[in-house]
């Protein structure tokens, strides 16, 4: 049966005022069929939508008053291409590489290929959607995550605060890395401290003429600004501890402990390239910082000097050292978990990255985590690692119930995330689109690509049929083997 519509939906006004006539109630066959009720005054249709798909009309508005094209292309089929063109050379590899021969990676795509939404009709959903999901008790405006990514000034200059300038305007969480190449207390003041920053961040110097193209400047409305905080879990429990403290101070939400990287995978394109940034201090911002590591620096080396080191007189040992905390090799027990509860907090909510199996999902549930994100890391770790979204229905049906399920490793386009959702998972998270905008266009260009893939889910939503997000679910999906 078809539900009847909201109030506020601008279908009532499309009704006529009065009620029509039947064919059987007319009783005299020269009597003027009543004229067909004209609307009075037009709906004013960019009123009625959704503030994120909004984006696609502001796109089409500029182009066609100014004749601007989009600095960043709106084709996720051509976004790679852009960015191979543009970027610094080992920087594009970085982001773009996978461990192995790749075949997670490309797996990825495929099983996003392997799923096909089924549209439904005549809903009579006309108006705002509502993208809106609730985790960990608190609303956000979409379901969409930025996902931790290390080394952003490896990619452009401007680095971790224009992503997290263009995510604090979406209102889309910035889930900041322990690899990160920008302080997290630099991005709170740069980006999340109040007053928020009417203007975006000084540009970094152009990289490429496409980064030099004057941007098309498209307002959106101002949301609330979200950090989370992603942790490579150190050996050391006081320097976990100090960065837990830190986190809490900078007023990360939630914090993210990435379990499939307790060292780096065997990265052909990386070694090809001799790209390791993490050697040579790139990457390490947060490390470099942390008052307890600069202490356990100068107590463990010395080189010839009177006065203990600092990390400055020499990076490459304080990158090595501060890499054997947290790519030790070492990975953590299920029973390590109750040091991060501690540290973090009985309150705060603490998710797991990179879980792949329903063994592990339990396992999650059973050590009191709040929720977990089924992922493969982009297909950067092990290779020949299942494709998250293959295994995503059977961690939502055995955990979904006890624990917040989330997803990554894949997602390029708007009918993406409708899959990922409808397969059960409550939000997902976004990845290297949003690192190819910035290495394209600095914060102009991820903010470009993330308002792109906002509007696409919205629009998409509309077309399958659903009006919120509770309304995806596995009956829009069916399942097809193309070989
Ligand atoms: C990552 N990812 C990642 N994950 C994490 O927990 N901490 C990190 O520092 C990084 N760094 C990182 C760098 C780069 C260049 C990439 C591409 C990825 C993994 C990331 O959070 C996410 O799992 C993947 O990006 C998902 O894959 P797709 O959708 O981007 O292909």
């Amino acid at each position: 049966m078809a539900s009847s519509p909201a109030p506020s939906d601008h279908h009532t006004q499309l009704l006529p005022s009065t009620p029509r006539t039947t064919r059987s109630s007319r009783s005299n066959k020269h009597e003027a069929p009543p004229p067909y009720q004209q609307r009075e005054v037009l709906p004013d249709i960019s009123s009625q939508r959704a503030p994120y798909g909004q984006y696609q009309l502001n796109l089409y508005t500029e182009s066609l008053l100014t004749g601007q094209k989009p600095v960043v292309t709106c084709d996720p089929n051509k976004l790679e291409e852009q960015a191979k063109a543009v970027m610094e050379h080992k920087g594009f590899e970085y982001v773009l590489g996978g461990a192995g021969e790749q075949s997670t990676v490309t797996a990825n795509r495929k099983a996003f290929s392997q799923w096909r939404l089924v549209p439904r009709m005549l809903k009579g959903h006309v108006g705002r959607r509502d993208m809106s999901v609730k985790l960990f008790g608190r609303t956000y405006d979409s379901p969409i995550l930025m996902a931790p990514i290390g080394v952003q000034k490896a990619y452009h200059a401007s680095g971790e605060n224009a992503t997290a300038s263009a995510c604090a305007d979406l209102g889309v969480p910035f889930i900041y890395s322990t690899a990160s190449s920008t302080t997290l207390e630099e991005i709170v003041s740069e980006v999340f401290a109040p007053p928020r920053p009417s203007t975006p961040p000084t540009p970094a110097p152009p990289q490429s003429p496409a980064s030099a193209a004057q941007p098309i400047p498209i307002p959106l409305p101002p949301r609330e600004k979200h950090l989370w905080f992603q942790l490579y879990w150190p050996l050391d429990d006081d320097i976990t501890a100090s960065l837990l403290s830190r986190a809490r101070v900078a007023g990360c939400e939630v914090l993210v402990v990435t379990l499939d990287t307790p060292s780096l995978s065997w990265r052909p394109l990386d070694l090809d390239n001799g790209f390791l940034p993490f050697a040579v201090g790139e990457g390490n911002a947060l490390g470099f910082s942390d008052p307890v590591v600069q202490k356990r620096f100068a107590d463990r080396f010395t080189f010839g000097g009177d006065e203990p080191p600092t990390i400055e007189d020499n990076t490459v040992a304080a990158s090595r050292f501060w890499a054997g905390e947290v790519f030790s090799g070492y990975a953590h027990k299920w029973e390590d978990l109750g040091t991060l509860r501690r540290l973090w907090g009985e309150e705060r909510p603490i998710v797991l990255k990179g879980i792949l199996s329903v063994e592990d999902a339990k396992m999650a549930v059973e050590y009191g985590v709040n929720g977990i994100i089924v992922s493969n890391h982009g297909g950067r770790q092990l290779d020949g690692a299942v494709p998250a979204l293959e295994v995503l229905p059977e961690i939502v049906d055995s955990v979904g119930e006890k624990i917040t399920v989330m997803f990554d490793s894949g997602i390029r386009t708007g009918a993406d995330v409708l899959k990922a959702l409808a397969l059960g998972a409550k939000a997902v998270l976004v990845g290297r689109p949003v690192i190819y905008g910035l290495g394209i266009a600095g914060y102009e260009g991820a903010r470009h690509v993330l308002a792109g893939l906002l509007a696409d889910v919205d629009q998409s939503m509309g077309l399958v049929g659903v009006r919120d997000v509770a309304g995806l679910n596995r009956s829009l999906l069916r399942r097809i083997n193309y070989g």
